[in-house]
């Protein structure tokens, strides 16, 4: 996959889409963010390019709705982690939080884009429902899948009509990433008691959120690519 930097750079010498720059900065960014929510993103230095307000964009709407279930899912996983310390699930408790930190990678993404597109990210942020591990397991698996198979394909399917770079980017990142979340939570389902006796870590792409358990397949993270670090989860 194309690496922001690149794409930024690629499609700036088209003057299509300006606002990429930002999107090529989240790493940094993401790295310095508070655990929870907020929707005052820190401004860089390229944001001062022409922004072009896209109101009736059905992608700025998707990727709101990407915001606030990123923004959710960011707070959720967060509880799910500490449910897991306390009923002795170390493993599982070191995925949510590396998920958790996924999320809110994806959050910041979304939020960039939606300020390029001229608007606001908004979001809402409920109590979530924190149940027993297993059952907090359960409906990981079922809210990943979801993005996976159904949301994330209809907003990129969206931003390609829309032919918004930007947006397609950031989307594609977040669907690569909940595949990821799924398999691993699956595997850590069909593994509960093994994974019982275990530890983490778990790695973060800090430009992508991509999730994985294997230190080597972290030499795909764009972040790596462009010569940055991945983050260590446990
Ligand atoms: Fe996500
Ligand atoms: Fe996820």
């Amino acid at each position: 996959m194309m690496s922001s930097l690149k794409l930024y750079s690629t499609i700036k010498k088209t003057g299509t889409w300006t606002i990429l720059a930002s999107l090529a900065t989240l790493s940094v960014v993401s790295c310095r963010q508070p655990e929870t929510p907020q929707a005052n993103i820190e401004s860089s230095p390229l944001e001062t390019q022409e922004v072009s307000t896209q109101p009736d964009s059905p992608t700025l709407d998707n990727l709101q709705k990407a915001y606030n279930g990123e923004s959710n899912a960011h707070v959720m996983y967060l509880a799910f982690a500490n449910k897991a310390d306390e009923e002795g699930y170390q493993k599982l408790a070191s995925l949510f939080r590396a998920a958790a930190k996924a999320e809110e990678i994806h959050r910041d993404n979304h939020a960039k884009v939606i300020e390029t597109m001229g608007a606001l990210p908004k979001n809402t942020i409920t109590d979530p429902q924190v149940k027993s591990t297993p059952e907090n397991l359960k409906a990981a698996i079922k809210g990943e899948s979801y993005e996976r198979d159904t949301m994330y394909p209809e907003f990129i399917s969206q931003a390609k009509i829309e032919n918004n770079q930007a947006a397609l980017q950031t989307l594609t990142y977040a669907q690569k990433a909940e595949a990821q979340h799924a398999q691993l939570y699956t595997e850590a389902k069909n593994n509960l008691d093994s994974w019982r006796t275990q530890t983490g870590p778990f790695y973060v792409c800090t430009i992508s959120g991509e999730t994985t358990i294997q230190k080597t397949a972290t030499a795909e993270c764009p972040a790596v690519e462009e010569g940055e670090s991945y983050l260590e989860v446990n």
